[in-house]
C-alpha cells in the first residue's frame, strides 16, 4: 500500500506535467477571427496583417501598435489571425505582415502553418513581428528563413520583448511605441 505521502510524490510530478503539456499544446492551436479593414482609403498600398494571438494581449497589442504606424503612413490593412480561414490570396497586397509569439524558441506554429499552407509568397515584402519573453535570436533567424524558403522578401524582423529590456534592441522601453515606430517608417524596397 502507498502511503498518502509518497502518493503525493507521483500526484504532483503529474499533475504539473499535465498543466505544462496542456499550456504547450494550447499556444499552438490555431485561432480564426474575421478580417478587420483599417484605413479602407490608405493610398500608399494595402497590406495583410497576419498574427497569431498568445495567452496574453501582448502580441495583438503590439501587431496593433504597429498597424497604427501603418496607417499613419498611408496603408490600408486587412488584419486578422493565422488560421485555415486566413486568406491565401495575396494578389491583392504589396505588404504582408507576420506576427508570432515565441515558443519554446520557435515563432509560433499556426503562422508557420500558414506561411506553409501559401506555398510561393511570389516575392511580396514581407515584416515580421516577432514577440518573445526576451530569448529570440533563434526564432526570428527560423522566422527569416521560413519566408525566405517560401519566396518571400523579408524587409523588416522586429522583435518585441514582454520580459526583457527592450532598450537592448531599440534604444526605446515601451514595445508599443517601438511597434508603431517601426509600422510607420517602414520601406519598400
Ligand atoms: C509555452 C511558452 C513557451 C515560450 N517560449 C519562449 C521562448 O522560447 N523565448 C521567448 O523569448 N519567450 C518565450 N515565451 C514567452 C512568449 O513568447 C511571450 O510571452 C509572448 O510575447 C507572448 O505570448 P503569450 O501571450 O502567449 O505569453 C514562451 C511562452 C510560453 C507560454
Amino acid at each position: 500500500m502507498c502511503s498518502p505521502k509518497s502518493m503525493s510524490w507521483i500526484m504532483i510530478p503529474l499533475i504539473l506535467g499535465f498543466f505544462i503539456g496542456s499550456i504547450l499544446v494550447r499556444v499552438q492551436v490555431d485561432v480564426p477571427t474575421g478580417v478587420t479593414t483599417f484605413n479602407p482609403t490608405g493610398s500608399k498600398g494595402s497590406a495583410l496583417v497576419v498574427y497569431h494571438p498568445g495567452l496574453s494581449d501582448f502580441q495583438e497589442d503590439v501587431t496593433r501598435a504597429f498597424i497604427e504606424g501603418l496607417v499613419e503612413a498611408g496603408w490600408r490593412c486587412d488584419l486578422t489571425t493565422a488560421s485555415r480561414r486566413t486568406p491565401e490570396k495575396l494578389d491583392d497586397y504589396d505588404l504582408l505582415v507576420l506576427g508570432a509569439p515565441t515558443y519554446e524558441w520557435r515563432p509560433a506554429s499556426p503562422v508557420k502553418r500558414y506561411v506553409e499552407r501559401l506555398g510561393d509568397l511570389g516575392g511580396i515584402p514581407t515584416a515580421l513581428i516577432l514577440t518573445g519573453g526576451g530569448s529570440t535570436a533563434r526564432a526570428a533567424s527560423l522566422f527569416v528563413e521560413l519566408v525566405q524558403v517560401a519566396n518571400g522578401t523579408v524587409i523588416e524582423m522586429l522583435e518585441i520583448w514582454q520580459g526583457a529590456p527592450n532598450e537592448e534592441l531599440h534604444g526605446i522601453p515601451d514595445p508599443l511605441v517601438i511597434a508603431r515606430r517601426a509600422g510607420a517608417e517602414l520601406v519598400l524596397p
